[in-house]
């Protein structure tokens, strides 16, 4: 049997989790104030930074010794600026305590970038300084709390050995040996449970929890969003939980996390769900896409001007 909780707060205060009970962390924290998924979230940069300083306070009470903490995430371009969100939080998260052990790139499919009208610039104006790369990738970040003691595996009995193995043809195949992982991202269809969430795919969890956690062991999400990071602990049978500040995605949470096919669902493989919801959870959601809206109009205004000739005699 599995346990999965869900914890609709705030993630700087995770006081549900006791010291050293988690085997693995992953997470994609808001990508700051990021356009078209969060306009506005934060008052500025350094708040930012505050709750991801706060974080990885409580990451490393909870977080067994020798266990890994991994980040989806980017640097974010708002306003014009780009803010140097990778580089933040490896020092915030080395500065927490924890050993910097690898960066892997996601790299998105060509065909899928949303601001593609970036690097047409240069296609309107072929001179130099007219440069702005799209974007396709984002840093798998990988922070570990110390070393781990292989004596573990050792002692772990037959059946979670034999039930954690990793697939090495898939390993191989699918080139997870590498820096770079090519996965592709979330298509924005119209109709997705995840709109407005900047999910990540289901593979990118599923890889992270097969190389760095047993079965039976607890994985923990502290920026929920939609679910996915539970969904995929529920598939390979490891316990989890997630915190989510805003309620309103309750009920997409629980659509992604209910949807376990009957089959993996055998007496062998029982699924116990929980939802606490605290006083400190928050109404984003509504508010935030009103906010995205707002920004695409704006965003369309200003391409009707610029498709017009733009070089500056
Ligand atoms: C990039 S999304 C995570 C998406 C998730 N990986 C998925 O696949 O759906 C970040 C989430 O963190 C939540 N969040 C922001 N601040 C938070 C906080 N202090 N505590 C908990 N969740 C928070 C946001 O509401 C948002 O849903």
């Amino acid at each position: 049997m599995t346990r999965h909780t869900v914890v609709i707060g705030d993630c700087r205060d995770m006081h549900e989790v006791p010291d050293g009970s988690i085997h693995l962390m992953v997470a994609s924290p808001p990508y700051y104030n990021a356009p078209f998924d969060y306009p506005g979230l934060f008052k500025n940069y350094e708040e930012f930074l505050k709750l991801l300083k706060s974080l990885a306070k409580e990451l490393h009470r909870v977080l067994a010794d020798g266990r890994i903490a991994a980040f989806v995430t980017d640097d974010m371009l708002v306003d014009g600026e780009k803010y140097p969100v990778v580089a933040d939080i490896t020092r915030i998260m080395r500065d927490a305590g924890f050993r910097y052990r690898d960066r892997i790139i996601w790299r998105k499919p060509e065909g899928y970038i949303r601001i593609s009208r970036r690097s047409g610039v240069v296609l309107r104006n072929p001179y130099p300084m007219y440069f702005y790369p799209d974007n396709i990738q984002e840093s798998i970040l990988i922070f570990q709390k110390g070393r781990f003691d292989y004596d573990y595996v050792k002692q772990l009995s037959p059946k979670i050995r034999e039930a954690s193995k990793i697939n090495t043809t898939r390993y191989l195949s699918e080139k997870w040996n590498l820096a770079v992982w090519d996965i592709t991202n979330v298509l924005p269809k119209a109709a997705r449970l995840e709109k407005g969430i900047a999910a990540f795919p289901e593979e990118i969890p599923r890889r992270l929890i097969q190389l760095f956690s047993f079965t039976g062991e607890t994985v923990l999400d502290p920026f929920l969003g939609s679910g996915t990071t539970i969904k995929t602990a529920q598939q390979l049978q490891r316990n989890s939980i997630g915190y989510e500040i805003d309620q309103e995605l309750l009920p997409v949470i629980q659509q992604k996390i209910n949807h376990i096919p009957h089959q993996q669902q055998t007496p062998n493989n029982p699924i116990q769900t929980e939802i606490i919801r605290r006083a400190d959870a928050k109404k984003l959601r509504t508010r935030l896409q009103n906010r995205v809206k707002t920004q695409k109009s704006i965003i369309q205004k200003t391409a009707k001007l610029i498709t017009k000739p733009t070089l500056q005699p």
